[in-house]
């Protein structure tokens, strides 16, 4: 590096800054300028600051669309085998409850991750980031849940923190042993939230694997109140928590996050009314997750009108799991949102990058503005809204990922 001002300077842009609080903020004949991963500026290249085009790099992008690199909020990308066979038993008209109470689904998830290796787990996640990285994702969450004892639940927090080393992007780690009750607690709900605040959590989090804490409250998994004790314990140790919530039935979920100034709470198709201004009162973001919703065939659509009459800010995210929601584009995630819960095009390119930023807990990205880390991704489109009117396609030209583009 020579010591000019700027790294790199990228210039005949057209920027989507998502600057304020509405629309795209769109800059045509943009350019942005970064030093030490950071953008300096972001504006049209008639005031770009003195000396940017001496900047060590120069990318000309030749009218792209750039906006903030896509972050997806929520995945349960590290998992052993697959669930292809419970999709064909789905088509045959067998319901996910009934897979799941059967002994499948995400206990079938827990057989063939606890069977399998750290370098095995990795092996198989790596594909599958690079695939949303392909789509523009520099900011990638994953969560724990299919150990649920504990060598498995570290081991899969630890694949998580190694797959942020490997491919260079940005990873935040969710707890998630509270997923399904273990074989080993069958019928001993209580024990097992006993076994994750008194051991599991405590040691994963002593072991800096945890950058927050989830559960799946529902009829099928975790009560409210084995859900709050769990939410206790993350309090105590000073971690933030977001919630699997209110996705097949009403339990008060979005109300319990809030209650615990949650980041999130994610899927939300049955949030009631009360849940929505609970939330909308503690700032925690609804994470909206059109991919389970589509491989389930649900049909409760999340209250997206009352989000938007409360403010409630809407993140979209893949949801990528084995078993409800196999997605691998967050691209096509923000489609579906549209698509399916009629978001605008503009609110689901928010829900994948400034509002994703927030259900994470970061406020360092997301947004094309001085200040925020150079996480860029560069379109071969020229509207914003082509991103989720394209339904597959390789749509992304460059990934630039503090101030590095890649590849
Ligand atoms: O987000 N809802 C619970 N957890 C996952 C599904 C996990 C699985 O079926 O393996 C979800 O949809
Ligand atoms: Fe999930």
């Amino acid at each position: 590096m020579t010591d000019s001002a700027f790294d790199i300077c990228l210039i005949n842009a057209r920027l989507a800054t998502l600057d304020g609080d509405a629309g795209y903020g769109l800059i045509d004949d943009g350019a942005i300028a970064c030093r030490y991963g950071m953008i300096v500026f972001a504006g049209p290249m008639s005031a770009l600051p003195p000396h940017a085009l001496d900047a060590d790099q120069v990318l000309d992008c030749g009218g792209a669309l750039v906006t903030p690199a896509l972050i997806d909020c929520h995945t349960h990308l590290v998992f052993g085998g697959n669930r292809a066979g419970e999709f064909e038993q789905r088509l045959e008209g067998v319901s996910y409850e009934d897979i799941a109470r059967a002994g499948g689904g995400i206990a079938s998830s827990v057989r063939a991750t606890r069977a399998a290796s750290e370098d095995e787990l990795l092996a198989s996640a790596l594909p599958r980031a690079r695939a949303l990285m392909r789509d523009g994702v520099a900011t990638l969450e994953i969560k724990s849940g299919y150990g649920l004892e504990h060598d498995t639940e570290l081991r899969m927090l630890r694949v998580a923190r190694r797959l942020g080393q490997v491919l260079g992007i940005t990873v935040k780690t969710t707890f998630l042993a509270a997923h399904a009750l273990p074989p080993e607690y069958a019928d001993r709900p209580d024990d097992y939230i006993t076994f994750i605040c008194n051991e599991l959590l405590p040691d994963a989090a002593a072991q800096g694997l945890v950058d927050a804490v989830d559960a799946f409250c529902e009829r099928i998994a975790f009560t409210p109140e084995q859900t709050a004790r769990v939410f206790e314990t993350a309090r105590a140790l000073g971690l933030p928590v977001k919630l699997h919530a209110d996705q097949l039935s009403d339990s008060g979920g979005g109300a319990l996050a809030a209650l615990f100034d949650g980041l999130s709470a994610d899927h939300v198709e049955h949030t009631s009314q009360a849940s929505v201004e609970a939330m909308a009162q503690r700032g925690t973001v609804a994470v909206l997750l059109p991919g389970a919703f589509l491989c389930l065939r649900e049909t409760k659509l999340p209250p997206i009108e009352a989000f938007r009459r409360h403010r409630v800010p809407m993140a979209v995210a893949t949801d990528a799991n084995p078993g409800t929601s196999p997605l691998l584009s967050l691209r096509l995630a923000m489609a579906l949102a549209c698509i399916q819960f009629r978001l605008t095009p503009e609110e689901a390119l928010r829900g994948a990058t400034c509002h994703a930023a927030r259900a994470l807990g970061l406020n360092d990205r997301g947004r094309l503005v001085a200040g925020q880390r150079a996480d860029l991704a560069l379109w071969q489109v020229h509207e914003p809204a082509e991103l989720c009117y394209w339904l597959a396609g390789d749509l992304l030209k460059q990934l630039v990922i503090a101030g590095h583009p890649l590849g």
